[in-house]
Parts: C-alpha cells; structure tokens; sequence
C-alpha cells in the first residue's frame, strides 16, 4: 500500500521521547540466564537496555514522549485532534492507551485511538495521520510509539530476554506551511502468512491465560530469530527502495536513515544494500535494545536533537516487526 501525493502537505513539526531512568546491563543479564555481553554484543549490537519501574506504564512513558514533542512542536494539549499510540503493551487490552494519554495531557478535543502493528506500528500511525491531515479531518495529530516489553518477556530465555527494553517516542504532524518540509512517500507491508515467526501466543481471546497455563510463558514474546532476521533485511531494504524511488531520489541525496532498532546487522546490511554508508544510519540499540513500536520514535527524536539531519534534508524511516508488518517513510525535513 502506498502513497505519493496529496492535496495538504504534511510535516513533523516537533519529536520527543522518553526512557526510563533503570538501566539493565548484558552483565546483569548474564548473571541471570546463560549468556554474555561478547555474544549480545556480537549477534545483535546491544549494550544495555531500560526498564520501566512497577508503577511506570506505557501510558506514563507515552505521556512523557508526547510533552517534549508538544513543546518541540510549540502546541498546546488543547491544540491536538488526534492521538494514535502504537503498542504491543497497551496500560489495559482496553480502553486504548491513546485514552489514558490524552487524560494525562489534558488534550481535550483529540480523538485517540491504538493500533497493533508492533515494530512497524509508529510508521503505521504516521501514514494514518498524514492521510487524516492531508484529507482535511484533523490538522494536529500526535502519533506516539511506546512500548513496556518488560511486561511481556520471559526473563528465563536467553535467546529473546537479551533483546528488548522499554521506553516511548512521540512526533507532532501537522499541516505544513509553504518552505516547510513534508512526509513526501510512506509504504506500509504485511504478511500473515508469516504470524507464527514472532508472536505472543496467551492472553487473547485464541488462549486466554489462565493459572494452569501461566507457566508456560504463553504471555510472553516468542521469537524464531533467524527466520525473522532474513524477512526482516528483504522487507526493510524493498520498502525503502520503493519510498526513496517515489520520493524521486537517488542513495546519494539522503541525509539520514532511520532503522528499526532490532539488530545492528540487520541495520548494517540494509545500509549496505541500500547504497548508503553507514555513518548516515541513526543507531541507538545499543543504549535501549529493541522497544518495538517506540524504538523508531526513540531514534527520530535523538536523530533530530543531536543534529543528524537539519531542515531541507531528506531522510528515510524504515521498520520490521511481528505480523510480518514493514514499513518506511521518505521525509523532507
Ligand atoms: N546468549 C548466548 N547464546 C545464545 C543466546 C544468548 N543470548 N541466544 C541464542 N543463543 C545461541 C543459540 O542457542 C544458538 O546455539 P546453537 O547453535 O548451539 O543452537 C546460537 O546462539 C545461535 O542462535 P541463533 O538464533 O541462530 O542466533 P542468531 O545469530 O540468529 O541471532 C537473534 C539471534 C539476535 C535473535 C537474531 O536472529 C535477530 O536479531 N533476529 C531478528 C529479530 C527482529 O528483527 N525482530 C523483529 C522485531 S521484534 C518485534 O516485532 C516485537
């Protein structure tokens, strides 16, 4: 599914993020489950990863991302019509998380809403919003990635344990104004044929947990790695070829990609089949590991405050995630 033009141009007008303050080591994690930093350093490029403390949801960490993007963005609460948070963590299956945001916000007039497209679920709200905008419904959205992985991990699997973290990214899109940038080419994939690669099995209304199953660990993510990794490299550098050839642009012409957070070789050979060298990937993964929806966000938001790219650049997004789900955005800041 993709798109190129449409009537309203739409920007980012502000990111922000959030993570929480609990830094867990490979050290620490390798005191727990047989592993080592030398092997989660080499296999996947992380280093550390955060998690939220007990009281601390999605919806608080969400909350956190959306202000500074707010601030970023010079809006008021008051000012968005729209809230969509991506989440596989959601506070509660429902109300949606995007209600409890825009409780804490005090962002009275926003419609929210959740989407379920894990990894690729922020670049899903963004290609949703941009429509919505671009169609004239709304004309300040807030799209939000935000994730509690913590919740949802079984800490007695080295093989998926070493993996995620928690933390939340957020951007403003709104209409933009003339010299502005705009969200120029988006594509969004799905493969269900492929659901068994990467899911969380218990918990829904297909295998409810309940106190004779809760030992299995059918409440937490469950992952063929290897089978993911070649999917996910396939997928990933197809749907940047076909945004960055929408957007009319050649490998040269980009400021910046920013990947999905999942693994640094995944990262490492999309830039290298993408043509494009590797000091203009953003990677953070190895301060945060993988965050799922929010991990795009987290990057967009240090991205864009570190000063990877400035205004006029042209910069391409692109993610991977369990459904099979994919999807990228090629962005004129
Ligand atoms: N420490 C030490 N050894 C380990 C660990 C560990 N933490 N985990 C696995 N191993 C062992 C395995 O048991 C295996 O041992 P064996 O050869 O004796 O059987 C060996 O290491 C190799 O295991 P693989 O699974 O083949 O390792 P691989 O190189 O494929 O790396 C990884 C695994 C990191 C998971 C990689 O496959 C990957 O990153 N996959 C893609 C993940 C991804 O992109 N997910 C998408 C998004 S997630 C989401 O949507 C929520």
């Amino acid at each position: 599914m993709s798109e190129t033009t449409s009537v309203i141009d739409v920007c980012i007008a502000g990111t922000g993020s959030y993570v929480p303050e609990r830094i867990l080591t490979n050290a620490e994690l390798a005191a727990r489950v047989d592993t080592s930093d030398e092997w989660i350093v080499t296999r996947t490029g992380i280093r550390e990863r955060r998690i939220a403390a007990d009281g601390e949801f999605t919806s608080h960490m969400a909350s956190k991302a959306a202000k500074r993007a707010l601030e970023q963005a010079g809006l008021a609460p008051e000012d968005i019509e729209l809230i969509i948070v991506a989440t596989i963590t959601p506070d509660t299956p429902t109300p949606a998380t995007a209600c409890y945001v825009q409780q804490q916000l005090g962002a009275v007039r926003a419609v929210a809403f959740d989407i379920s497209a894990a990894c690729s679920g922020f670049l899903y709200a963004m290609k949703i919003s941009k429509r919505l905008i671009s169609d004239g419904a709304f004309t300040n959205a807030l799209i939000i990635g935000a994730e509690k992985l913590s919740t949802v991990t079984n800490w007695e699997d080295r093989s998926t344990c070493v993996l995620f973290g928690d933390g939340a990214g957020a951007a403003v899109l709104r209409r933009s104004e003339p010299g502005e940038g705009s969200i120029v080419a988006t594509e969004m994939g799905t493969d269900g044929s492929l659901t068994g690669l990467l899911s969380i099995p218990g918990g829904g209304s297909a295998c409810p947990i309940t106190g004779s199953n809760i030992n299995e660990h059918l409440h937490t993510l469950n992952m063929q790695g290897k089978e993911v990794f070649k999917v996910a490299v396939n997928r990933m550098r197809e749907a940047a070829e076909k945004v960055i050839a929408r957007a009319g642009w050649k490998p040269e012409d980009i400021a910046c990609i920013i990947p999905h957070q999942a693994n640094l070789r995944i990262i490492d050979a999309i830039a290298d089949r993408l043509a494009v060298p590797n000091d203009r990937v953003f990677v953070n993964l190895d301060k945060y590991g993988n965050t799922s929806a929010a991990a795009v966000a987290i990057a967009l938001d240090e991205a864009n405050r570190t000063g990877a790219f400035k205004r006029g650049d042209h910069i391409v997004l692109v993610v991977f995630g369990a459904g099979l789900t994919w999807a990228a955005a090629a962005v004129r800041w």
